[in-house]
């Protein structure tokens, strides 16, 4: 067996797969014990390390031409599409609770890291959380929905490719910083080669805050226009995790904090917080989730208007 950690640890990837397209996170060789005491156990579900893949190569070679698509069509105006044609949300009327139970039909075939639906990933991440910071049950609730934009997998939703809907995620309409995963990609991106887009500010201006900065589309972008426009009453930094929780190169490898503006800094620290227990809930053991529905359904009463128009 190997443990096989392509990536230094500054690109984190989260793929998720269908259709044999395959699946990432960071691999860590030993245990680790977090700050705030969560243990990360050096074993999965499985029993053995983490990214143990037989046909690492071939693994690769998927991961690396789901980035090539991703980077070049990842442009400003393919965002801007998406952000207004999904940002209409007249697909579907349902509570959160059923978009979990309609993300479960997606099932990780081919992550040895993860036999389980993901409505377990999302319970495990939340109930991990949950144990460590008992009176923050908005991070729960974050925990919980973080990840419900993969429903753009679904038919329902267009059906969207992988390319736009999991991955790193990073901003368009300004260079893309070197340190995003397969940066070479991005030299076949159309918008490379436009004045407008490719300078360091772009766009935008110095600090004028990630929420005016477009992101590249994906679920965390989706998952967090549902939350906006069917008025969450999350603190800004739950709608921060939300949609910040791909954007690798921000939060390990420190990019683009020339847009950040303040509240963005104090949010960060909440961001990093919460993906330590995304990236390592896949190892915890199985969750009894009729056990635990009925404190979430609180947490979504709480927050979330009982239908959301996704
Ligand atoms: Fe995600
Ligand atoms: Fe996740």
């Amino acid at each position: 067996m190997t443990i096989l950690c392509e990536h230094p640890p500054a690109f984190g990837v989260e793929l998720e797969e269908k259709n044999n397209i395959p699946v990432d996170h960071d691999g860590q060789e030993n245990e680790l014990v977090l700050d705030e005491g969560f243990v990360v156990p050096d074993t999965n579900s499985f029993g053995h390390t983490f990214r143990d893949y037989d046909i690492e190569s071939e693994r690769q070679k998927g991961v690396e031409e789901f980035y090539r698509t991703n980077h070049i069509n990842q442009t400003y105006g393919f965002v801007k599409r998406m952000r207004e044609e999904y940002g209409k949300l007249n697909r579907v009327e349902m509570s959160i609770w059923e978009c979990c139970e309609l993300l479960n039909e997606f099932i990780d075939e081919s992550d040895p890291d993860l036999d389980e639906p993901q409505i377990e990933h999302l319970l495990q991440t939340a109930e991990a959380i949950r144990k460590d910071y008992p009176d923050e049950d908005w991070l729960h609730l974050t925990g919980l929905i973080h990840d419900l934009g993969k429903v753009l997998l679904h038919p329902a939703f267009g059906e969207l490719p992988q390319w736009a809907v999991v991955g790193d995620t990073f901003p368009v309409g300004c260079a893309f910083d070197e340190s995003i995963v397969h940066h070479k990609y991005f030299t076949e991106n159309p918008d490379c080669n436009n004045s407008a887009y490719n300078s360091k500010y772009g766009v935008y201006s110095e600090g004028c805050g990630l929420d005016r900065v477009f992101m590249s589309w994906g679920h965390d972008d989706y998952m967090y226009l549902v939350a906006k426009e069917n008025k969450t009453t999350l603190p800004s930094a739950g709608l921060f995790i939300i949609r910040y929780h791909s954007f690798y190169t921000l939060h390990r490898a420190g990019a683009y904090r020339h847009l950040m503006n303040e509240e963005d800094v104090e949010n960060l620290k909440w961001l990093k917080i919460f993906n330590k227990y995304d990236l390592y809930s896949k190892s915890k053991v199985r969750i009894d989730v009729e056990k635990v529905k009925p404190y979430y359904l609180s947490l979504i009463e709480k927050y979330f208007p009982a239908k959301l128009r996704w």
